[in-house]
């Protein structure tokens, strides 16, 4: 006896006509044919049925806080951090919790059930860390948010930055944070790693530092922190964000790093909406792409994640929580066009972001959390094609949203009344 069935889903490695027997806030069966009752069965024939999208790289603090208090005019990361640096002060903890609430709704109606927030800690008041840390407890029933402890203006280079990201930790932030590339030298920069990451071994905490987020190919940072996760054996537990420099460095150099990096087991996201539009401001023409070379890292073994990074803050003006957005920007930008290729981008806003957040219980199988997404798609490169409809999102056994399928009605003398945008018509309707 089931409490729910999932009956005929599509899964996302080609797996069709699959029963999923869902029982309490767990999978409990999976196989074609599943025999047996349940309290509710849904008929998703030929639907993909895949676990949620997971968001490896965000920051709620600042998110809907667009024109707050004035519109970034130039678009660049710097006129962005200074924007932020004019609003911190006029936070409030109520409307910080306000904003990242409203978005966590978005997110759940985009099947996007757990979040890996950056939140800044250079504030003496840790404001947003208080805020962020009471979202994170209300929306814990439908929501995973794992928050980083990130000190935007430099743990080095701001003053009282070191004690202010001990005392976020202290709070229950999870992950240690950094931007080594802001530091004031290179040589602080590489300080800032050390030290950042011996807090995070003392304490048994993850690493997610935004690295190298540059145009300059000598912003080499990402090499300490290769160097620093395997000194202090913290292989598979410390991600490397942003790595934009890469895009810009050397080739032979990159020939030696990327193996290191795979020693270290880095992890490793890239920000595409946000890459393409900040990267390559300096240029003029040919305008560089900014984005890490995401293809040769998956090559070489490394977990790469696409992360969201911003949705209408002072860096980013648009963003819906689409995560099917953000892979289908990644895929362009890296050039992923292959069969393959477009299926490791659904990968890197699904299964691999989850693995760099540690998540327990993600999957699609018998014994994990039954968290699941059905979308109006056959397979993830449709569902990347068409930004898919979430037909329904279940959080813990549980249908949290729905949506009717898409169709536009058409009227046209001899044609079909209403267009999808689905390719086979198999899956249809
Ligand atoms: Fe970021």
């Amino acid at each position: 006896m089931f409490d729910l069935i999932l009956r005929g889903a599509t899964l996302p490695d080609g797996r069709a006509n699959m029963d999923i027997g869902i029982r309490g806030e767990r999978i409990a069966a999976l196989q074609p044919a599943l025999d047996g009752d349940a309290a509710k069965e849904i008929d998703v024939s030929g639907r993909l049925v895949t676990p949620p999208f997971v968001d490896a790289h965000f920051h709620m603090d600042s998110t809907l806080s667009y024109g707050l208090p004035r519109v970034n005019r130039s678009g660049t990361l710097l006129e962005g951090i200074a924007l932020w640096g004019e609003l911190k002060p006029h936070l409030t903890q109520e409307a910080v919790v306000e904003r990242a609430l409203a978005y966590c709704d978005w997110a759940v109606a985009r099947g996007l059930l757990a979040i890996r927030s950056h939140v800044d800690v250079c504030d003496p008041r840790l404001l947003a860390v208080e805020a962020l840390l009471e979202v994170k407890k209300r929306v814990a029933p439908y929501l995973d948010l794992q928050l980083v402890a990130f000190p935007q203006d430099g743990v080095l280079r701001s003053p009282g930055a070191r004690d202010l990201l001990l005392r976020a930790l202290d709070l229950g932030v999870d992950v240690v944070g950094g931007i080594p590339h802001f530091e004031r030298t290179m040589a602080e920069g590489a300080a800032s790693v050390r030290l950042l990451c011996e807090i995070a071994a003392e304490r048994g905490l993850l690493v997610d530092m935004h690295c190298d987020e540059s145009d300059d190919p000598l912003s080499r940072h990402v090499e300490t922190l290769a160097y620093e996760a395997q000194r202090l054996g913290l292989q598979g537990r410390v991600t490397g964000s942003h790595l934009t420099s890469m895009h810009s460095m050397d080739n032979y150099y990159v020939s030696k790093l990327i193996p290191l990096m795979a020693e270290a087991q880095l992890g490793v996201v890239a920000n595409p909406l946000i890459n393409i539009t900040l990267q390559g401001r300096h240029d003029t023409y040919p305008k560089r792409r900014g984005m890490t070379r995401v293809p040769e890292l998956m090559a070489a073994g490394l977990t790469v994640a696409f992360g969201h990074d911003c949705v209408m803050d002072p860096w980013y003006p648009l963003g819906s929580g689409d995560m099917l957005e953000v892979a289908h920007m990644g895929l362009h930008v890296a050039q992923m066009t292959g069969q393959d290729a477009m299926k490791a981008s659904f990968d890197a806003v699904t299964v691999n972001a989850a693995r760099l957040l540690h998540l327990e219980g993600y999957g699609l199988e018998a014994g994990c959390r039954a968290d699941l997404v059905v979308l109006q798609a056959g397979d993830p490169v449709e569902a990347i094609r068409t930004r898919a409809t979430r037909l329904f999102v279940l959080r813990r056994g549980r249908i949290v949203s729905r949506c009717e399928p898409a169709a536009a009605r058409l009227d046209l003398p001899g044609r079909p009344a209403s267009v999808d945008f689905l390719f086979r018509r198999d899956h249809a309707g």
